[in-house]
């Protein structure tokens, strides 16, 4: 199946009519915009100790004050208000609310109720994941995610906060792109918490998977009506659809991106053939009777985060480069686990900051298919979507981010033909709200719709903020 290229419709995200009821938000994390890393009762999580860790952050830089969320909150509810969101996709970490993985953090969990009632008050949705990769280090020290008791762990720390927030919270994420906190976190070590053990990896997205099932279940037994998991997904596409080589890449990638995720949560079962690959890292091991009945309990909505499809070949060469142009960035170890000859050879397309390549009708095929190829596919939601680019700003303080305006209004429009096509798409967050702490990456690379100056703290929406506003308003008028 040869690529296809960005095509510009007449159809753009202002003229077209959007479903009524269609959410528009933007998302954060915890760990990346909240500072206050030992403030309100907060310990160490992994993060805030694998950035202590010579050379593991781009600069040495560290997560204490991120972009100082903590302390400015208020305002950063006003700004959302400014921009018209319907709502706001933010984690809790785990750290704050447990310190120490031990027990409730009063303080903590107070930040939290604060936020969701200016939410509320803003007439904002709030929209909490449980966890974005903020693990208590206390609980890594037990072994961390390869440790199939830190799933139970999980559940009490999803109880903690669904007592303070599940009066007024409606929408429960478990978890944000496993992949990232399992593949990149145990097995690459360019993620918290640094670890380079395929097998651990391999327990921790099992482990991964039970602790969302777990939680999926108790929530619900606690009358949670909306509960899901986001899921970063990409396209694989063989480079040549002619070639077995390429062609069995492309499976492995789509498998360890994919499918082992998406399947046990929503066939409650693994793929065979990510099984079979995955065998000499002791996958059946990890895998307890029982477990994939509760990793498939039914789910409310599925999250998904798109930045990039991929191009896939077998054949590795200098030219094809070491690094998925989804940013595995420091090649010591890979996260392509038994796959290490999976290549990602360029399409030529232009790229982001993060060397991502830029291709809207990625996106709309993802969703396209996801709806063909799981029948129990519940509702969608684009849960992030946007770009890092280097910013400049204009000596009247504007930022005149015009690569950022197209790339956002290039995929919202993506989003629309999908729902032409069929696809069951309710709502679309950008990421991110605010510059932030990219993880390994650190400040450098701006997401953020609203630029943060990270001297003084002070927030200016981008002009890819504006044409944001704009789209959503003009989505209101349409619906
Ligand atoms: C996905 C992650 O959820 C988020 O934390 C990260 O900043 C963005 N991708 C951009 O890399």
């Amino acid at each position: 199946m040869p690529f296809e290229a960005t095509n510009h419709p007449a159809t753009t995200p202002l003229n077209r009519v959007w479903p009524k009821g269609f959410i528009w938000g933007s998302a954060t994390a915890a760990a990346q915009v909240e500072g206050a890393s030992h403030e309100g009762g907060k310990e160490d999580s992994v993060w805030d100790a694998f950035a202590r860790v010579p050379g593991a952050i781009a600069n040495g830089e560290t997560l204490k004050d991120a972009v100082q969320h903590y302390h400015r909150m208020p305002q950063d509810v006003r700004i959302m208000k400014e921009l018209g969101l319907d709502s706001y996709r933010f984690s809790t970490s785990w750290s704050r609310v447990r310190p120490g993985g031990r027990t409730a953090n009063a303080e903590g969990l107070d930040f939290y109720s604060r936020l969701v009632d200016e939410l509320l008050d803003a007439g904002i949705l709030p929209w909490l994941t449980l966890y974005h990769w903020d693990l208590p280090q206390a609980l890594e020290e037990k072994g961390g995610w390869a440790n199939r008791d830190t799933a139970y762990r999980f559940v009490d720390y999803a109880n903690d906060v669904y007592s303070a927030l599940g009066d007024r919270v409606q929408h429960w994420t478990t978890f944000n792109e496993p992949f990232c906190s399992s593949l990149l976190g145990y097995a690459a070590g360019v993620h918290a918490p640094g670890r380079q053990e395929p097998d651990a990896a391999v327990a921790a997205i099992h482990h991964q998977h039970l602790a969302h099932g777990l939680v999926v279940n108790e929530l619900r037994s606690r009358g949670a009506q909306q509960l899901g998991i986001t899921l970063n997904l990409s396209n694989s596409i063989p480079r040549d659809p002619s070639d077995p080589v390429d062609l069995d890449a492309a499976r492995r990638f789509d498998s360890l991106q994919n499918r082992i995720f998406l399947d046990p949560i929503l066939r409650g079962a693994y793929p065979e053939d990510t099984l079979n690959d995955l065998k000499q890292f002791g996958i059946r091991d990890v895998i307890k009777p029982g477990d994939l009945e509760i990793i498939g309990a039914p789910i409310d909505f599925l999250g998904v985060n798109h930045y990039h499809d991929d191009l896939i070949s077998g054949h590795p060469t200098a030219e094809h480069g070491d690094g998925h142009s989804g940013g595995a960035t420091r090649p010591t170890s890979s996260c392509w686990i038994g796959s290490e000859d999976i290549a990602f050879p360029s399409r030529g397309l232009p790229r982001t900051a993060m060397n991502w390549e830029v291709n809207p009708d990625g996106l709309r095929k993802l969703l396209v298919r996801l709806g063909e190829e799981y029948p129990t596919l519940p509702p969608l939601y684009i849960t992030e979507n946007g770009a890092a680019y280097d910013d400049i700003v204009s000596p009247d303080g504007a930022v005149h981010d015009a690569e950022r305006t197209q790339f956002v209004l290039d995929h919202i429009t993506a989003v629309g033909e999908a729902l032409d096509q069929g696809a069951d798409v309710r709502g679309y967050f950008v990421w991110s709200l605010l510059d932030n702490f990219e993880w390994s990456w650190g400040y450098g690379k701006r997401f953020g719709v609203v630029r943060v100056d990270y001297d003084t703290f002070e927030r200016t929406v981008k002009d890819s903020g504006l044409a944001y506003s704009r789209v959503i308003e003009a989505a209101k008028a349409s619906a």
